[in-house]
């Protein structure tokens, strides 16, 4: 049977071997076995089918008890005792003779059977078919295993291979946009320069190009930031520290306070636990949907409120905003690098941060998605591991407003 692609191929004839001394016998039992699924190889000698042996793979063998020279036990002894050949089954064939169906017994292991003489057609066949169907499923198996063990091979070094590539794209994201910092801030400081030293000496044209630039490089910046923050976002240095998520929640409103207080924006939440994580990455979830829900607000003033909840072994975490919400067909889709479903006058930003959030959440073991009504607010939830049992009890209950 062979291996091509994931095709199993047809099944071939299976070989059988007859062994016997006597020719007249074993050419009647070939015309009793005769099939078209099958190959019939004859021995008539306990050495001649042995070299059958090395040489073919059989599905079933008949062995004559009685040969002169090594007789069927003595056969059946060397085909046992060799690895490739340990599990073929074998139908001694034997006169009616207690001592013989004694002896038979003996083989304990591997699939034995015996026929007594006169052979009886029927019997024979039916026993022979058992066999055969017995290889058949096993050579089958063994091909399906065969295939299954290169599908996984396959996967696994695609897997590896997309990791590798990750791994790279994010090196070099990080080289990049680390290494642009430098030159950028030149560009940034000296264009500024020009702005300040040279307002109201030049045309107006003048004054606008500046003012493009000025524009240009300090986007430039924020995304080369963003990119940065993107890149670095999965590492996994600082895991595994215990993470107040009430502290983080509180020094990622420190970090928008400007951006809250300009809008009146109010924050609640309820008692969030300690989870395992990175501070640093956990506050900058909190700050980059917070900061979404302030930015994308409607024209009433934002009312965010933080929620969790334990479900399982999980935490569940909710950020609920009084938003613009969104569209149904978007909800996944903000969620990949640079994706952004308003334009920049509208609303600025670099479409990096819920990519970043997407990272993070997933580098801490689980899911972030989005819940949204069109035109009322938005709901952005996601999942961490909860702590080892005793420890797994949620802060004070508080409720804060800003
Ligand atoms: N709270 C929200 N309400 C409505 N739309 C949102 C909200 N958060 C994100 N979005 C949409 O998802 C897009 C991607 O968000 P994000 O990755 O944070 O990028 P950015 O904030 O830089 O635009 C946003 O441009 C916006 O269209
Ligand atoms: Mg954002």
């Amino acid at each position: 049977m062979t291996l091509n692609g994931s095709r199993v191929s047809v099944p071939q004839a299976v070989n059988i071997l007859i062994v016997d001394d006597n020719r007249d016998s074993t050419l009647a039992l070939a015309a009793i076995l005769e099939g078209p699924d099958r190959e019939i190889l004859k021995a008539y000698s306990g050495e001649d089918a042995l070299k059958h042996l090395l040489h073919h793979d059989f599905g079933v063998i008949l062995l004559d008890v009685r040969m002169a020279g090594m007789d069927g036990y003595e056969t059946a002894d060397v085909i046992r005792s060799r690895p490739k050949t340990r599990d073929v089954p074998i139908i001694f064939l034997t006169s009616y003779n207690k001592e013989d169906a004694q002896v038979v017994r003996g083989y304990a292991h591997g699939a034995v059977d015996y026929i007594f003489k006169p052979v009886i057609p029927d019997v024979l066949k039916s026993k022979v078919n058992v066999f055969l169907e017995l290889y058949r499923r096993t050579e089958a198996l063994k091909t399906k295993n065969a295939e299954l063990e290169l599908a996984e091979k396959e996967l696994a070094r695609r897997v590896e291979e997309l990791a590798r590539s990750n791994a790279e794209l994010e090196r070099f994201a990080y080289v990049a946009s680390h290494d642009l910092k430098e030159p950028l801030r030149m560009v940034t400081s000296y264009t500024k320069l020009l702005a300040s030293r040279y307002e109201g000496k030049l045309d107006q044209d003048a004054n606008d190009f500046i003012a493009f630039a000025v524009d240009g490089a300090s986007r430039m910046e924020q995304l080369i930031h963003d990119l940065l923050s993107y890149s670095r976002a999965g590492e996994r240095n600082n895991m595994s520290k215990f993470v107040n998520c009430e502290e983080a929640l509180n020094d990622a409103l420190e970090n928008l306070k400007t951006a809250m207080d300009e809008c009146r924006a109010t924050v609640t939440h309820d008692p969030l636990p300690t989870v395992n994580g990175d501070t640093t990455q956990l506050i900058q979830v909190f700050q980059n949907l917070i900061g979404n829900g302030v930015k994308f607000r409607s024209d009433r003033s934002p009312s965010i409120h933080v929620s969790a909840r334990q479900q399982g072994e999980e935490w569940l975490f909710c950020v609920q905003d009084n938003g613009i919400g969104i569209e149904a067909q978007y909800l996944d889709r903000i969620f990949v690098l640079f994706q952004r479903l308003h334009g920049r006058e509208e609303y600025p930003g670099t479409g990096i941060g819920l990519a970043i959030c997407k990272k993070i959440v997933e580098t801490h073991g689980g899911r972030i998605w989005v819940e949204s009504e069109f035109g009322k607010g938005s709901t952005f939830c996601f999942t961490l591991p909860g702590l080892a049992r005793k420890e797994n009890v949620p802060n004070k209950p508080a409720t804060s407003a800003r």
